[in-house]
């Protein structure tokens, strides 16, 4: 019987034809891609010799987590100069050499920004802590008074998303307590006061700095918090970010400000200045969808991470209530729909989906006093969620590693844990450190591969599990059966066959409360999330999240196949 279409919410106006409306964005995470001075951290100079294996992989762009001077208390995303490269990854001619290379294999490099806060290490803040209250220099900032007695309490009630208190306490040269500072994250990462032009103009000026030296865009870090509401008001909603509860951002004063917009459509007339190719991807947690298409509304974002569909479980209803969802509300501005899985805050997918039921608290981790996670099961329903997601019509960002399917480091020991959450929250949340584990690259060799440079190779600078040396890139090179053969022959088949600029049509005999169907052009898309196996329709298979069960016709528990229609 012939399959009965159901139109989904139409992507109508939807940005065509330009790159980014189709676009597959690989996230590196520079500490953990490459090493290649030995020194146990990731660099630039390994990123860029690495990237010929992105373009082979199939992906459009690059998008780089800061690798900027920073004092590294949160992985970089405390940067204390936007314009320098930080020693640990090399140098200003090596970001040169990788926007180089990457031209010349036409991949495009999108860099993260990060306007919310910076490094208290920064000189402007530093500035601002020798200055006086009322200063120019603390109106870079939100100094404010405390509350009670002497000042002793914090000016509101607010909370930082890695837990304790969002405001410090300053003291004088002879220790005498003082005014207090805003931090919505680590007590090192003030937060800008972005009422004050002079924070613009400075943002604006790092713009053009990476814009000048050939960027194709930016990640915008926490998009929906740089404005905060005026009087800073006390809020009695939840203000950190677990993000399986979203941002709950629909009231709260430090996030969705209306002159946020103001900002990007500002941002976005500057990018034009240097061509129609320049994006912006907005950062911007908050819920629910029809409020984060906001970010990318005309004249403003290109892309907005589509966190309700990173958080969705693995469920055919959950996925075709966000994909309906996401359509919608993307469409609806006119925008086109990114989808993601992955990415360095949150439990890899590979591992959320090893869980039955809800799974892990993102941002949590997961650690040895744990519930261990069922691996294989995890591969492969990791395996089948990407192939869902890499036949939907729209944008894919993946994170360094799923295409190897690399779960998280589930038994990190706690003397390893470097994310500030751990510390913050008196080890109550695990963190981030799980997720962000260096790749490994041969099965051979000391830190399968990551750190063997020149002069010596060097020791992570977060352990990898045992069991990675199976998971390596150079042993899935050579297995035409591998997960990282499946991303690669998805993507090709992907471009070839215009999905990502294609239109979804749920098939309703192939939806139920365990399968989800749909049609994107003349390629049906089938994930069995159910117990058991089903019929496989008829139809050329063209590509299976399982290769192994090559020619079979079923489709078994945990699959996804791809079909021409
Ligand atoms: C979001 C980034 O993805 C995360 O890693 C970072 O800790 C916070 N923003 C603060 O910059």
């Amino acid at each position: 019987m012939a399959p009965a279409p159901t139109p989904a919410p139409s992507p109508a106006g939807t940005r065509s034809g330009h790159w980014s409306t189709s676009a597959v964005v690989y996230q590196v995470y520079p500490r953990s891609f490459r090493d290649l001075d030995g020194d146990g951290m990731g660099d630039l100079a390994g990123i860029t010799a690495e990237l010929g294996q992105l373009a082979e992989l199939g992906v459009d762009a690059v998008w780089l987590s800061p690798f900027y001077s920073s004092p590294q208390r949160d992985g970089g995303y405390d940067v204390s100069d936007y314009c320098q490269v930080d020693p640990l990854f090399g140098t200003l001619d090596d970001f040169d050499q990788l926007v180089g290379r990457a031209t010349q294999l036409k991949l495009r490099i999108i860099i993260d920004l990060v306007p919310n806060h910076c490094s208290s290490d920064h000189s402007l803040f530093q500035l601002a802590l020798a200055e006086a209250p009322g200063s120019p220099a603390r109106d870079m900032f939100i100094f404010r008074d405390g509350r009670g007695e002497g000042g002793a309490l914090p000016p509101n009630n607010w909370q930082s998303h890695f837990g304790g208190p969002a405001w410090t306490r300053t003291a004088d040269a002879s220790g005498a307590p003082g005014q207090w500072y805003l931090h919505l994250f680590d007590s090192t990462q003030p937060d800008f006061n972005w009422d004050n032009p002079l924070v613009h103009q400075e943002f604006e000026r790092i713009l053009r700095f990476w814009l000048d030296r050939g960027v194709d865009g930016f990640r915008v870090d926490v998009a929906h918090a740089l404005v905060k509401a005026p009087g800073l008001p006390d809020w009695g909603g939840t203000a950190w970010g677990g993000s399986i509860d979203g941002f709950p951002g629909h009231e709260a004063p430090m996030f969705g400000q209306p002159a946020l917009h103001d900002i990007y459509r500002r941002w976005r007339g500057i990018l034009a200045e240097y061509g129609p190719e320049k994006i912006l991807c907005a950062e911007a947690n908050v819920d629910p969808l029809d409020r984060m298409a906001r970010w990318v509304a005309p004249g403003q974002m290109h892309h907005a991470f589509n966190f309700p569909y990173l958080n969705a479980p693995f469920s055919a209803l959950a996925l075709r209530s966000v994909v309906d969802a996401s359509l919608a509300a993307f469409g609806a501005v006119g925008a086109t729909s990114t989808w993601v899985l992955s990415n360095h805050d949150v439990v890899r997918h590979a591992t959320r989906f090893a869980y039955e039921g809800a799974g892990p608290r993102q941002g949590d981790g997961i650690g040895a006093g744990d519930e261990q996670p069922n691996v294989e099961a995890g591969r492969q329903r990791a395996a089948a969620a990407s192939l869902f997601m890499l036949g939907l019509p729209g944008a894919a960002y993946l994170y360094q590693g799923e295409e190897l399917g690399l779960p998280d480091h589930t038994t990190l020991p706690d003397a390893s844990r470097q994310d500030p959450t751990f510390a913050r929250t008196e080890r109550a949340r695990l963190g981030r450190d799980g997720c962000r584990v260096p790749l490994p690259w041969r099965e051979a060799g000391a830190s399968f591969g990551f750190s063997d440079g020149v002069p010596a190779a060097g020791v992570p600078w977060l352990p990898q599990p045992e069991a990675w040396g199976r998971l390596a890139r150079d042993v899935q090179s050579a297995d035409p059966d591998s997960h990282l053969a499946t991303y690669r022959s998805a993507l090709g088949i992907r471009r070839d066959r215009g999905l990502g600029t294609g239109t979804l049509t749920w098939v309703d005999e192939h939806c139920s409360d365990t399968t989800v169907g749909f049609l994107n052009g003349s390629t049906l898309v089938l994930l069995n999330a159910g117990p058991s196996p089903i019929e496989l329709p008829t139809g050329a298979i063209l590509q299976r999240s399982r290769p192994r069960q090559a020619a079979s016709r079923q489709l078994e528990s945990g699959e996804t196949i791809w079909l021409a229609a």
